[in-house]
């Protein structure tokens, strides 16, 4: 069931989608203070791989090596070009730069410099690299910006890094990465994974209806909710991953998770399939969306895991990619109806969609703005 007993006002005005004042705001108080997961260990299965990511315009290489996984600005100290700039890559010994070759250790001091004669004098080692805190949950790959963030396991809570852990376990195997632009404002594509209202509508094909608010829960905190759909006594989806969970080892979940924790890291849960999304502004009318989805596929080593495997990674990278393609389709289409100068009465927010109210309230007590004018009171 869920919490609230009325529909519930949209307190975001047309300034906090389209405002360049507003998005700087964001970033300053509620993206840069806090983590960003970048990846997981899956993208980085060698010592010596690395990847590569923009965040806020700045532009940031994970590297792994000597068995930890270490992130920096990808802006070399010699002349400032990045140091890399393939998506990803493997590097065999230290991470050099690609333009006049100065090589960096794990730490980010300078080892290698070609004909350092040429630089006389300089003192040794104190031109290194900008170094990012980088910490793991589970397989995840989290990076701050900010030297005073509490650890990685606090800022989730207990109870989300220890769900990470069993989320995205050593067991867990990749069924597909999707990285996507997207032609709307960030909180677009968070709004709408908050709501399954517009299932019927976006999704036909993929999720037919949505379930019973018999079913359903929500359940809200200061930093993070979540929604279950206890789908049970839905057969046919019952069958199949009962099926599914006695090839792999474990007892069938019949439940669906689904949680953000604010801003914007996003977990689900689906059967034996789990994934995080995250989503970044690149400006207030264009944003960027991760996702990485691993399934459970049981113990490794045996022939059936395996098989598993196969099944479960064909089917989830269809199926998942065809869900994120009717999303991101429309989001061009809401963000430029949110983004219209004048608005008309209206505004409204479903009990089913009641996520959006905190996530919105949250957005509003971060930046220090003021809610939109309610436009509910003028509907008879
Ligand atoms: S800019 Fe990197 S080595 Fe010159
Ligand atoms: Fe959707």
């Amino acid at each position: 069931m869920f919490i609230h007993e009325t529909h519930l006002p949209q307190r975001l005005g047309v300034q906090h989608y389209t405002s360049p004042e507003h998005l700087d705001r964001e970033v300053e108080t509620m993206f840069l203070p806090g983590w960003h997961c970048v990846g997981t260990l899956l993208d980085l299965p060698r010592d010596g791989d690395y990847l590569t990511v923009t965040l806020f315009g700045r532009p940031v290489i994970v590297w792994r090596s000597g068995g930890d996984v270490h992130a920096f600005l990808n802006v070399c100290t010699h002349r400032f070009s990045l140091l890399r700039d393939e998506p990803c890559g493997h590097l065999d010994g230290h991470l050099k730069c690609q333009y006049h070759g100065w090589e960096y250790d794990d730490e980010g001091n300078t080892c290698r410099i070609p004909d350092a004669r040429s630089f006389r004098p300089m003192e040794k080692g104190r031109l290194g690299l900008t170094k990012y805190r980088c910490e793991t949950a589970g397989q995840l790959v989290f990076v701050t910006f900010n030297d005073d963030a509490p650890p990685l396991a606090e800022w989730l809570g207990e109870e989300l890094f220890e769900m990470c852990r069993r989320w995205f376990s050593t067991a867990h195997r990749k069924t597909v990465n999707i990285d996507i632009d997207h032609d709307c404002n960030w909180k677009v594509v968070i709004e709408n994974v908050l709501e399954g209202y517009h299932i019927e509508c976006v999704h036909p094909n993929s999720f037919r209806t949505y379930p019973d608010p018999e079913r359903c829960a929500h359940e809200f905190h200061e930093h993070w909710d979540r929604y279950t759909d206890d789908y049970s006594k839905a057969g046919l989806y019952n069958r199949q991953e009962k099926f599914v969970s006695r090839l792999a080892g474990v007892e069938p979940d019949y439940v669906w998770h689904h949680l953000l924790r604010y801003p914007n890291v996003v977990f689900g849960k689906m059967g034996l399939f789990t994934w995080v999304q995250m989503v970044w502004p690149v400006t207030p009318h264009t944003s960027r969306a991760m996702w990485r989805i691993v399934h459970y596929p049981g113990q490794p080593g045996r022939l059936r895991s395996w098989l598993v495997h196969r099944m479960l990674k064909g089917w989830g990278r269809k199926f998942m990619t065809q869900v994120v393609g009717e999303d991101t389709a429309i989001y061009p289409k809401i963000h430029r109806g949110l983004a219209a100068p004048v608005r008309p009465n209206g505004g409204l927010i479903s009990i089913r969609e009641e996520r959006i109210f905190p996530f919105q309230d949250y957005v509003l007590k971060d930046t220090g703005s003021e809610p939109a004018e309610p436009q509910i009171d003028k509907i008879p």
